[in-house]
């Protein structure tokens, strides 16, 4: 890839457009097929190791703490060790409890992030064993780490991080998935995920190829001076970073909430004037999710469904293409990086380079 904008009218979309060749080169001579697992030959860390495993710690900033999160629930849930994410700027001003059975893992697209750095030195400076989830090559988290993974996204030029968050939780997902077959996922479980993980380069062209429907719903939100963005569980994240994503570029303020919070408080938001974006997966908690639609509704919200299929109760749906339960968050997020694009467009904003904000923030 080179730094030519290839037809595209910003970074942002040539990015989004790239996702399935990047997703396709994070994936490319990890897979074997033999053993029903990954190797990622940079990690250090053999099967002894990773049993010893007791905890893991992942930590990030703005959107790689966002894949932090997705990636700790696919930790717990492929390997079932007990897994959070944690905003690195937050945790190293906590003297926080550094364990040795731990595992850190730190989150970066640049790996020149100040507040990443400074928690990779504080936790080598305890002793701990630090992996790095890295896209640039050789950078400052890359070199201070005891190993770790490239998320190879290639060049990300534009502020607002797209492609990458794809292929860090892509990683995450190899991650998880070498992690469980030290422990207990079973062979078939293994291969259930390395086929749902060889489905995605071509889910994400499925995505892109609903582009036009994107542009015509970011045309029809683009008038919210505030959105509410929902999930549960796997969603949470996704509604998260979907709702930083639209903050960034457009400006409209957002705010994510797990859909099942809503009672205890953000209900009292919703009207006509504050429409909510929500992540409905076709998993175990469908029902539960669809019944928070209908709470939405009945205090007339406008609502937007990103589901595997059309949602009764929402006024409009991008249905996305299903994959394994655990890699759903993947894909679900990828409509939405379109929809805060075009909304960003339809309002005239600078989408490169958003204002007050810097690709990578290399100070405190
Ligand atoms: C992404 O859209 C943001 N601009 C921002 O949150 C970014 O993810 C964060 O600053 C961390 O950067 P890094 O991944 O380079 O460490």
């Amino acid at each position: 890839e080179s730094y030519d904008m290839g037809g595209h009218d910003t970074y942002m979309h040539k990015e989004i457009h790239e996702q399935a060749d990047a997703v396709d080169r994070a994936l490319r001579g990890r897979i074997d097929d033999r053993f029903s697992t990954v190797h990622l030959g940079g990690l250090n860390l053999d099967a002894r190791d990773a049993r010893a495993v007791r905890r893991v710690k992942i930590l990030g900033c703005g959107t790689s703490y966002h894949a932090g999160q997705i990636g700790a629930q696919m930790i717990e849930e492929l390997a079932r060790i007990p897994a959070d994410a944690e905003p690195a700027s937050e945790f190293r001003y906590r003297n926080p409890v550094v364990d040795p059975d731990t595992l850190y893992i730190a989150v970066s697209q640049s790996g020149e992030t100040y507040d990443v750095l400074a928690a990779v030195q504080e936790l080598k400076r305890k002793g701990a064993r630090v992996l790095g989830l890295v896209n640039v090559v050789g950078s400052a988290i890359a070199r201070e780490t005891d190993g770790g993974i490239y998320v190879h996204a290639g060049p990300e030029v534009c502020v607002v991080s797209t492609k990458c968050f794809t292929n860090m939780v892509v990683s995450f997902g190899l991650l998880a998935l070498h992690l469980g077959r030290t422990r207990d996922l079973s062979v078939a479980d293994g291969k259930r995920i390395i086929e749902g993980l060889r489905k995605l380069p071509g889910q994400i062209e499925e995505i892109l190829a609903n582009e036009e429907q994107i542009e015509k719903l970011a045309g029809e939100y683009a008038d919210a001076k505030s959105m509410m963005f929902i999930g549960r569980v796997r969603g949470y994240p996704v509604a998260r970073e979907a709702s930083l994503k639209l903050k960034e570029v457009s400006y409209i303020h957002a705010e994510a909430y797990p859909a099942s919070e809503l009672k205890h408080g953000p209900l009292a938001l919703i009207e006509p004037a504050m429409p909510t974006v929500a992540i409905v997966p076709d998993d175990e908690l469908l029902e539960k999710n669809r019944a928070a639609l209908e709470e939405i509704k009945a205090r007339s919200g406008r609502i937007l469904a990103v589901a595997h299929q059309e949602q009764e109760k929402a006024d409009h749906t991008i249905v996305v293409p299903k994959n394994e339960d655990e890699l759903d968050p993947i894909l679900m997020g990828i409509p939405l990086q379109l929809f805060a694009y075009y909304t960003a467009k339809a309002m005239g904003r600078d989408i490169d380079k958003p204002r007050n904000l810097a690709k990578s923030v290399t100070v405190e």
